[in-house]
């Protein structure tokens, strides 16, 4: 069993998970705890979470139209499998933001992870650290950012660009100090977009101070409070509305550029105007995204915004993408269109409302798995081979 040991070394080839499975089952009857397939996995998590959690997780702006469209745009494309090719080996690793990492894939940046797990986003930190995947951590978390880096591995830092610049920079000064090695800049979130299913609810959990973490820990915002937020969260939650968030400008970016010598990408971008511009402003990529369909309804669809956006600045600056991603294949369409990495956004919770820390390394595991056993069974060993040539449109 020391072989088998040796196949779930955290940054081992990926696929030699998916043999550990067999080797269990057939060697010890035993199954796997969760569901192997995602709509199984999907579903037990939304079977396994209360209504206005499952509402906040699943839900989406308007009529679910930008949601549907993220997942259709990725079916669209169809994989051509080549053969006859030297795919025995595979190597899934990445050059991405001055890092090499195991596999071009990082967990999307999400908040207030405590309404699907207590343990929120310390579970998902940790799991993604397991795994060799770097977590993005939201300023809308429910845990500091210093409790999320105490996880180890790799981290970004997303930032919500508060109105108080003294409050902005302190965020970023923070994210330097506890070793985040790249500032993620959302820009498509500076108003709530129209969620019906939260709307009818009622539920917006940063109003009872749950996803505040990163301001109520801070010191400049801290300052700004006549009492400390433990005597009096309503008035500090109070402040926090009143300061989140700015509609950040061009011409704010330079201000940015010249707090951090992190490298910065903006997330949101959905326009090549817009992906070439922030290259011009010193930006070190952008996330091609349209925050899954949770904020524009009727947006195009990330996937076919990401073909523009490679095609305008893929090779000068880095190109990340999100929204929709469900499944390794789809991870191997994006990589083909021109994303240099991958985020992995709400599936990654359902593994964290199922179990835990477990339950992201689950996903996230079964998701690599199938990237490398896709890719070697498409006739690709390498990332660099993951070139629009590899598909068609359906
Ligand atoms: C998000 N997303 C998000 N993005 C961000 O920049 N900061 C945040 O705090 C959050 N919070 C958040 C909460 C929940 C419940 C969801 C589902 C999403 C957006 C996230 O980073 C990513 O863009 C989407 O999740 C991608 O879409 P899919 O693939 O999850 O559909």
């Amino acid at each position: 069993m020391g072989s088998f040991l040796a196949m779930t070394d955290p940054v081992g080839p990926f696929s030699d998970w998916q043999y550990g499975i067999y080797l269990r089952g057939m060697g010890m009857g035993e199954r796997p705890e969760l569901p192997v397939a995602w709509d199984a996995l999907e579903r037990a998590a939304y079977d396994a979470l209360d209504e206005a959690p499952r509402g906040y997780v699943w839900g989406g702006a308007g009529t679910g139209d930008t949601m549907r469209a993220n997942l259709d745009a990725l079916r669209a494309w169809r994989i051509v499998p080549r053969h006859l090719r030297a795919v025995e080996a595979r190597d899934l690793s990445a050059e991405v933001l001055g890092s090499r990492l195991p596999a071009p894939l990082a967990l999307a940046p999400i908040g207030v992870q405590s309404i699907v797990h207590p343990e929120g986003e310390l579970a998902s930190a940790r799991a993604a650290a397991a795994v060799g995947v770097p977590y993005t951590a939201s300023t809308a978390a429910a845990h500091t950012m210093e409790e999320i880096a105490s996880a180890g591995g790799e981290r970004w830092y997303q930032l919500y660009w508060p109105k108080d610049e003294a409050i902005c920079a302190s965020l970023v000064k923070r994210a330097e100090a506890a070793g985040y090695t790249a500032i993620v800049v959302t820009l498509d979130t500076f108003f709530l977009g129209w969620r019906p299913t939260d709307l009818a609810q009622g539920f917006l959990p940063f109003l009872r101070g749950e996803g505040i973490a990163q301001f109520l820990s801070d010191p400049v915002f801290r300052a700004q409070l006549a009492r400390p937020p433990e005597e009096d969260l309503q008035a500090a939650v109070g402040h926090w509305v009143s300061i989140v968030n700015k509609v950040v400008q061009w011409e704010d970016l330079a201000w940015l550029r010249g707090i951090t010598e992190l490298p910065i990408v903006l997330k949101g971008v959905l326009h090549r105007d817009d992906a070439r511009r922030a290259v011009a402003a010193g930006m070190d990529g952008v996330v091609v995204s349209n925050h899954g369909g949770r904020q524009v309804d009727g947006a195009v669809a990330a996937l076919d915004a990401l073909v523009d956006v490679a095609d305008e600045i893929g090779g000068d600056a880095t190109v990340l993408f999100d929204s929709g991603i469900r499944c390794g294949a789809d991870v191997v369409k994006a990589l083909c269109l021109g994303a240099d990495a991958v985020l992995l956004g709400r599936p990654f919770l359902w593994g964290l409302a199922l179990a835990g820390a477990d339950g992201v390394e689950h996903v996230l595991r079964m998701l690599l798995a199938e990237v490398d056993l896709t890719m070697a069974l498409s006739g690709a060993a390498t990332v660099a081979d993951l070139t629009p040539e590899l598909l068609r449109r359906a």
